[in-house]
């Protein structure tokens, strides 16, 4: 639910988009002047402001600074009656959500309201997520591997399901025990279910535990992963590898929290927050039938990627120092120098087992160069100095592959260049078949008109379509 207001002098619009709103479970009040909007909505904790551009008292667009201003900063969404460039400009210029035309403002209101409430939410996670995360062994400063750091902190700050993809040996398990130690379960158990692994004959008495006398062998009560994970975090490793016999129980386990134990006749209540992990893509299982939707949708309110080694070079190196002193100091050698060559070669390698097969390669290399105070290439495994070598002696094959004619052995642009003028192509051409009508061009390309605004304005082509 959230709080919305409407500035429009026009009675019956207001009317209409105040009953819609509160029929959508929102709080709205509105307001029939400038003068009394801004004080109301300094006054009051608004999320949304839809503000008309004709007032009685002046020009909304002038505003707009002031009603952004109000303690709760609300988004504002431009009403106006009639659609002019430079409105529409100017308000996105000072910070306008959208800028819509009436006729559109009842129809579309839920979209632009959807997207701006979600943005809002996510503004909000953001703050609030604590700024100093306890990252212990994440090691790495690459741009994509911040992004996932921060990624842990909001989901650590938040309670909802995770669901972790990446490539094998990328992290998602010390990423996932990152967001436990972060959150506020820290206290209790992170309990790992390894969804590959799970006997078939015993998955259910293993995530549920059974009661004494369940079944031969059953001689007293035992608490199955479930249960152990009550206050703290149930970690479900490889998810994509769940029995299809297991999900639907599963996916009821997950919305009520709640499981009887093998043999019980009472159900029993776990607290607990689940984070999921995956290297295969889960939605082609999806498609495929192999994994259940539903489940995907309930592990996956928040989710996101670990980047592939080869993706972040700039790690390699940090990472290797980390790994080469942490060896060291294990087995009491001094710490070893690293030369130049050393690290070119695993940075021009492409890692397929990422982190983990870094970690590996350095262990070979230190079990054979104990005596060694300096790593060079030279001590890397042997079949990784072959790879190497092969791959630098290659030379590109002279008569396979397709035949290409003169035009096509042309290189072609640069993606952006070329991305960048298709588009300008596009708006063009669109502009010329709408015959200059926003409307009718944002009905046939789905754009919005705040968007087909800022593409008309970015390839200069405001003044000639
Ligand atoms: N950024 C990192 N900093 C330090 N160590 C890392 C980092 N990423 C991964 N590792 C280490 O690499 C190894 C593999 O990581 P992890 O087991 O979390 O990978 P995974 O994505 O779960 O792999 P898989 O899909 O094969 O299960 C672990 O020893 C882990 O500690
Ligand atoms: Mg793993």
């Amino acid at each position: 639910m959230a709080e919305i207001f409407v500035v429009d002098d026009d009675v019956m619009l207001q009317e209409m988009l105040v009953s819609q709103l509160q029929r959508s479970g929102h709080q709205a009040s509105c307001a029939s002047t400038l003068a009394e909007g801004v004080k109301q909505v300094a006054a009051g904790e608004y999320d949304v402001v839809f503000l008309d551009v004709q007032m009685p008292d002046g020009n909304g667009l002038e505003y707009l600074p002031e009603f952004k201003a109000a303690s709760s900063s609300p988004e504002v969404i431009i009403i106006t009656g009639k659609g002019d460039d430079d409105g529409a400009k100017k308000a996105i210029l000072n910070g306008a959500w959208a800028y819509v035309e009436k006729p559109d403002v009842i129809q579309e209101l839920f979209l632009h309201l959807t997207r701006v409430l979600q943005y809002r939410e996510e503004k909000k996670m953001h703050n609030k997520a604590p700024l100093v995360l306890k990252r212990d062994s994440i090691i790495g400063s690459s741009p994509l591997l911040t992004q996932c750091l921060k990624e842990v902190a909001l989901a650590a700050f938040s309670e909802a399901s995770v669901l972790i993809t990446g490539e094998t040996g990328t992290g998602k398990e010390l990423f996932a025990r990152a967001i436990h130690e972060n959150s506020k379960r820290a206290d209790h158990h992170f309990i790992t279910v390894d969804c590959a692994a799970l006997p078939d004959n015993l998955i259910e008495s293993t995530l549920f535990g059974y009661v004494k006398g369940a079944f031969t062998g059953a001689e007293s009560n035992r608490e199955g992963l479930i249960r152990l994970a009550d206050g703290g975090t149930l970690f479900l490793d490889e998810v994509g590898e769940l029995p299809v016999n297991i999900q639907k129980r599963f996916l009821r386990v997950l919305q009520e929290r709640a499981y009887r134990p093998v043999g019980s006749a009472r159900e029993e209540v776990s607290n607990f927050r689940v984070v999921a992990a995956t290297n295969i893509d889960v939605d082609h299982s999806v498609d495929q039938g192999t994994f259940r939707k539903d489940l995907l949708y309930r592990l996956k309110a928040f989710s996101f990627s670990l980047p592939p080694l080869r993706k972040r070079k700039k790690d390699i190196k940090t990472l290797t120092r980390y790994f080469l002193a942490r060896m060291c100091d294990r087995s009491n050698l001094d710490c070893k120098g690293i030369a130049p060559d050393f690290i070119e070669h695993l940075i021009t390698y492409d890692w397929p087992g990422n982190v983990r097969e870094l970690q590996h390669t350095l262990e070979q290399v230190v079990a054979g160069a104990v005596q060694t105070p300096t790593l060079f290439a030279y001590h890397l495994p042997e079949h990784f100095r072959v790879r190497q070598a092969q791959a630098a002696i290659q030379s590109p094959p002279s008569n396979t592959g397709p035949v290409v004619s003169a035009a096509e052995s042309l290189a072609p642009p640069a993606w952006q260049d070329y991305k960048k003028e298709s588009e300008k192509k596009y708006i063009y051409n669109l502009m010329r078949y709408a015959k200059g009508n926003i409307t009718i061009a944002c009905q046939v390309s789905r754009l919005s008109r705040t968007r087909l605004y800022q593409l008309r304005e970015k390839h200069d082509l405001l003044a000639s379509t």
